[in-house]
């Protein structure tokens, strides 16, 4: 017999889950709130939730009895996960319960946008004909489908049953199903600009943290209309409403939202008597605020599962849940999943006062040039406009990489980079060279040489250092400092030097010494790379134009 607590209970599920637990010799009691500090039960054996409650590491510490957390969710992101493997805690979820019940309900909110269904309600002076409420046919239409798991296959079979055009992306296609379904896998760009409307079904993680970013909105067909029924954090929400504002995209219905928390009253009155929020919570309180203003736009509050029927299934599955972990039977556990590595970007530090006279720097500290400085706002721009959300960004100890990084940061300007000087990702050491003219040393020692220390694997500078030496102090940083942060699914930006990048490159690359020489890292460009979660190497790269141009003589 266990102490079990259900959080978050409902009138419903206090006498679903009674009558399913009444056979069992389990004590039970409900709690009608979410989980918190205060209204955690230190003697709960087992504990059930629902996604209203973050089930956060204190909590779990503060029951010491604990053996299991039983969500009554698909989604488990708001328990942690590595706290509860630390404590020996057990966490299952329900994996499927309602696949038709929110496929059907991303189908309530497509229609409710094509039919303009919120202004029809509305309407009071009632005439026969209302040209401002003239919808759209879904018949024919292009229907894209993200994430084709089992709420996504029954989000294809309803498109199909409207005569629409059916297209999916998946990270893992399954063919098998696209047959027997008899739709077409599309990659994720090719989806985005031929959809009139995008549905998506796919699980919120670091990897899909605004899998639809500015960048993937802008590219999507003019009038297109998103409907979201995974997760708000799948969304750029600050870029939808911009889009949505500037007329590119013809709607959007979201059952899941950023800081979705905000909706419930409680928090909200929570918030104000603490009298302080953080930056982004207060940013998606102003968004949630826009959306709900703007008349092509449903925003509904994480309803998609809501039906007696599903709620039954949940109830039931959690109660078997609880049942079968006393009887060492746990098929739904739910393990930390491997996360996908974040981004690494590659960025050279934007022109300094040599760089533009074309004056070797190596480890002198130079100022930015006026040109370097102003670059930096367009740089960050560029970033701010990929949506490449940036955790982590190192600079060197020379002043203008972190000089351009400040300027990058405040055009970025959200408050969550965390910055690191690195002293492995100095400039390369240029010696005697240093403070020279390059093309007169190119015409003292002529082209070959000129080319040999300068582009070449093992050929130092006189009294300075060699690309090796220099590849030899960037790699071992990058391992120990930068991949794990990727593999944490963090996006790390590294602001440095031409060389050190270059080093840096020919490892994640694996380009071989004698090829070296051809390596280039230019100033007007910047590399995105996803690199293998198990080597660190590359996987693939995206070579990318900062915007800035190029003046000087490099
Ligand atoms: P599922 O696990 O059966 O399917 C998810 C699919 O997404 C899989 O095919 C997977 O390969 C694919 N996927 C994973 N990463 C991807 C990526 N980076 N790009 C493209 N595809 C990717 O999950 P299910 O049951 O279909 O649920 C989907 C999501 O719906 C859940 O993760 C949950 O967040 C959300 N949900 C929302 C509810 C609501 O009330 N609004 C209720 C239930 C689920």
């Amino acid at each position: 017999m266990a102490h079990l607590v259900f959080y978050d209970s409902t009138e419903l599920d206090k006498a679903q889950l009674t009558n399913a637990l009444k056979e069992t010799d389990h004590y039970w009691e409900y709690q009608d709130d979410k989980i918190s500090l205060e209204t955690c039960n230190p003697n709960a054996e087992i504990i059930s939730v629902f996604t209203t409650s973050t089930v956060t590491r204190e909590m779990i510490s503060a029951m010491p009895k604990l053996t299991l957390i039983a969500c009554r969710s698909t989604g488990f992101n708001h328990v942690d996960l590595e706290a509860a493997a630390d404590h020996n805690v057990t966490v299952v979820n329900v994996p499927t319960y309602g696949d038709a019940t929110v496929a059907e309900y991303a189908f309530t909110l497509l229609l409710a946008l094509t039919r303009k269904l919120q202004e029809v309600l509305a309407v009071e002076n009632e005439r026969l004909v209302m040209p401002e409420l003239t919808g759209q046919d879904l018949l024919g239409k292009t229907f894209g489908v993200i994430g084709t798991g089992h709420i996504g296959q029954r989000a294809i079979k309803m498109g199909k049953g409207f005569s629409m055009n059916v297209i999916a992306y998946d990270k893992y296609p399954n063919e098998a199903i696209a047959k027997e379904l008899d739709f077409k896998y599309a990659d994720l760009d090719e989806l985005l600009s031929q959809a009139d409307y995008i549905s998506l079904h796919l699980p919120y993680n670091p990897g899909t943290h605004h899998i639809l970013n500015r960048e993937r909105l802008l590219s999507m067909k003019k009038g297109a209309i998103v409907i979201n029924t995974g997760r708000g954090g799948l969304v750029d929400t600050r870029a939808l409403i911009e889009v949505l504002d500037d007329g590119h995209l013809g709607g959007a219905a979201l059952d899941v939202l950023e800081g979705e928390n905000l909706l419930d009253y409680e928090e909200e009155t929570a918030l104000l008597r603490k009298g302080e929020a953080p930056e982004e919570l207060l940013r998606h309180s102003v968004e949630i605020s826009a959306l709900k203003k703007m008349p092509n736009v449903i925003v509904s509050p994480h309803n998609a599962f809501n039906t007696v029927e599903a709620i039954g299934r949940i109830n039931q599955t959690t109660v078997d849940n609880i049942v079968g972990f006393y009887n060492h039977e746990i098929p739904n556990k739910v393990e930390a999943k491997p996360v996908e590595p974040g981004k690494l970007i590659l960025l050279r530090h934007t022109e300094s006062e040599w760089n533009a006279k074309g004056v070797w720097s190596g480890v002198t500290d130079i100022n930015l040039s006026e040109k370097g400085k102003n670059d930096r706002a367009i740089v960050g721009q560029k970033l701010k406009e990929l949506g490449l959300t940036i955790d982590v960004a190192f600079h060197t100890d020379q002043k203008r990489t972190a000089d351009t990084l400040s300027g990058i940061c405040q055009v970025i300007d959200d408050g969550r980079i965390r910055t690191v000087c690195e002293s492995s990702f100095n400039e390369r050491n240029y010696g005697e060279y240093t403070g020279m003219d390059k093309w007169k040393v190119k015409e003292e020692i002529g082209e070959e040489m000129f080319n040999q220390i300068r582009r070449g694997w093992d050929v130092p500078f006189p009294n300075g250092e060699t690309l090796k030496e220099v590849y030899e102090r960037v790699v071992p940083a990058y391992q120990n400092g930068v991949f794990p942060l990727l593999k944490e699914g963090k996006n790390v930006l590294i602001v440095a030097h031409g060389n050190s990048l270059r080093a840096l490159i020919k490892y994640l690359d694996s380009i071989p010494d004698d090829e070296v020489g051809n390596l280039e890292m230019l100033m007007n460009q910047m590399m995105v790379y996803q690199v293998n979660p198990q080597t660190g190497l590359k996987e693939s790269v995206e070579i990318l134009d900062t915007g800035t141009k190029v003046e000087a003589k490099f």
